[in-house]
């Protein structure tokens, strides 16, 4: 027999995503996302040298930025089938580490890996066969975004532990002018930037 949690958790979630899909859903207050919604995706979106963009990890609350990106050539990636839901029409169901096996080599112009590593991608050699990975399928110049948690739950290893991240140049993301941007907040969430070499 079904606990009352356990009935009434899926019917909250429905309520959720019937008023995100009506576009008075919720969204995260952190500043993490007040410094992606309000400025890094404004950047990628006026780029007109950013036809095609990757979001990998989806959730309730990455949903809207099917509508952020509705101008570009926009592909979501998430392991978890069930959340496939939150993702792009152009949706992938797999491990990130898999990433070269669904786009063509240098057919992206922007990669956006945020809380995956420490919330899932967890073993460095993973990881670093998702970074390979993203190095392949992005083309020179485009540019790589990770996001992580500066805290020991969700910091398995640095992120200069994957040698395949050499591959990549630190880049200084102009609205924000520096490579790595550290957010307010207890997961002291920090974005790094990066460009594959031309
Ligand atoms: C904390 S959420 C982050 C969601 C989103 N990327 C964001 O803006 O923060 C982590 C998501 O990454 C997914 N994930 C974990 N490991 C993954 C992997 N190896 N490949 C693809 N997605 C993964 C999880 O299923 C979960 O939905």
């Amino acid at each position: 027999m079904p606990s009352l949690k356990q009935l009434v958790k899926p019917i909250g979630r429905n309520v959720r995503d019937a008023m995100l899909l009506c576009g008075v859903g919720p969204r995260l207050d952190e500043d993490d996302r007040r410094v992606l919604e309000g400025s890094i995706f404004p950047h990628f979106v006026d780029d007109d040298a950013c036809p095609s963009v990757l979001f990998v990890g989806c959730h309730w609350y990455t949903w809207h930025y099917n509508k952020v990106f509705r101008g570009k050539d926009y592909w979501t990636l998430e392991i978890n089938p069930a959340r496939a839901r939150y993702g792009s029409k152009q949706h992938v169901v797999d491990s990130v580490e898999h990433v070269d096996r669904h786009f063509e080599p240098d057919a992206l112009d922007t990669v956006f890996l945020l809380g995956v590593i420490g919330w899932g991608l967890d073993d460095v050699d993973l990881a670093d066969r998702a970074v390979a990975g993203v190095h392949e399928v992005l083309r020179p110049g485009g540019a790589f975004v990770i996001g992580w948690d500066d805290v020991p739950d969700h910091r398995p290893f640095a992120l200069g532990a994957m040698p395949s991240l050499a591959r990549f140049e630190p880049w200084t993301f102009p609205p924000l002018g520096t490579h790595e941007h550290r957010c307010d907040g207890d997961l002291r969430h920090t974005f790094n930037f990066y460009r594959k070499p031309e």
